[in-house]
């Protein structure tokens, strides 16, 4: 894609759920370990292609809530590969302006992983060209319960009135606060489904759905999917008419 033709119809918030690992494996008669380490270098490869198009926000989908139900060998596999990846990401984060967040119940990442999380997360807090977000131990129904939790909290205190409750207050009750919705979310390895992923901010989000399973997923097939979005028309419930003035006018 050359990034200069789009100037204007480039994502500022791409979300991925990232599909495929084991599928990718079993096909090479290959463990389903050998297929997540094969995601983390598209994990890199994604990382490196939106800084270098220009997405401001990149959030991955690593790990879910019903994912610890695993076998107990892909779980501590998969934890052995985040720690890797951020131990080995830091220094690159740093120089190119990469900052980390998890979105997630981090409470219940071992030890390890979330000390290194809090330090990479601590390290690249001043960063400003891209968001990473990473997903662990996420779940769309549980952030959104959290949310409602504390904001009833704060109702009960009186530090809040009940009519006070609208789009934003309730979006900044979410680990994504400050971040704007995602304008584009992929799902690679011929899925269609949401999987409890991001669904309040995912209201207006293009969808884009492709048969590539994620190891397979690199530049050229990220730049695919930025191709197809910008020639997206995105409505927002009115009518295209409508959509076209305002395209025009902004
Ligand atoms: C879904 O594929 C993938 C996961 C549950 C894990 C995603 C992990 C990575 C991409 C690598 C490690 C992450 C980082 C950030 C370094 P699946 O295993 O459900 O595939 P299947 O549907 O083919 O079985």
């Amino acid at each position: 894609m050359d990034e200069t033709r789009y100037p204007d119809s480039l994502p500022q918030h791409v979300a991925i759920i990232m599909d495929g690992n084991g599928r990718w494996a079993q096909q090479r008669h290959r463990p389903r370990l050998f297929g997540h380490k094969a995601g983390a270098d598209s994990v890199r490869e994604a990382v490196e292609t939106a800084r270098e198009v220009g997405i401001r926000h990149l959030t991955l989908y690593a790990f879910s809530t019903e994912n610890w139900q695993r076998p107990g060998l892909e779980v501590k596999g998969l934890m052995g590969l985040l720690k890797n990846y951020l131990q080995s990401e830091l220094d690159n984060m740093k120089n190119n302006g990469i900052r980390l967040a998890c979105f997630g119940q981090k409470d219940r990442l071992p030890d390890e992983v979330r000390g290194m999380l809090d330090q990479v997360i601590a390290e690249t807090k001043l960063c400003s060209k891209l968001r990473l977000n990473l997903c662990l131990s996420y779940g769309s129904r549980a952030e959104m319960i959290g949310a409602m939790q504390e904001i009833s909290r704060k109702c009960v205190s009186g530090e809040l009135n009940p009519e006070e409750i609208d789009d934003q207050l309730f979006s900044d009750h979410l680990y994504s606060t400050g971040q704007p919705d995602p304008d584009l979310l992929i799902r690679t390895s011929g899925e269609q489904r949401l999987s409890n992923f991001l669904l309040w901010q995912l209201s207006y989000a293009e969808l884009y759905f492709t048969d590539v399973p994620w190891p397979d997923f690199r530049r050229d097939q990220f730049l695919a999917a930025l191709e197809e979005y910008a020639g997206r028309q995105r409505r927002f419930g009115k009518t295209g008419a409508q959509a076209e003035a305002a395209c025009v006018s902004s």
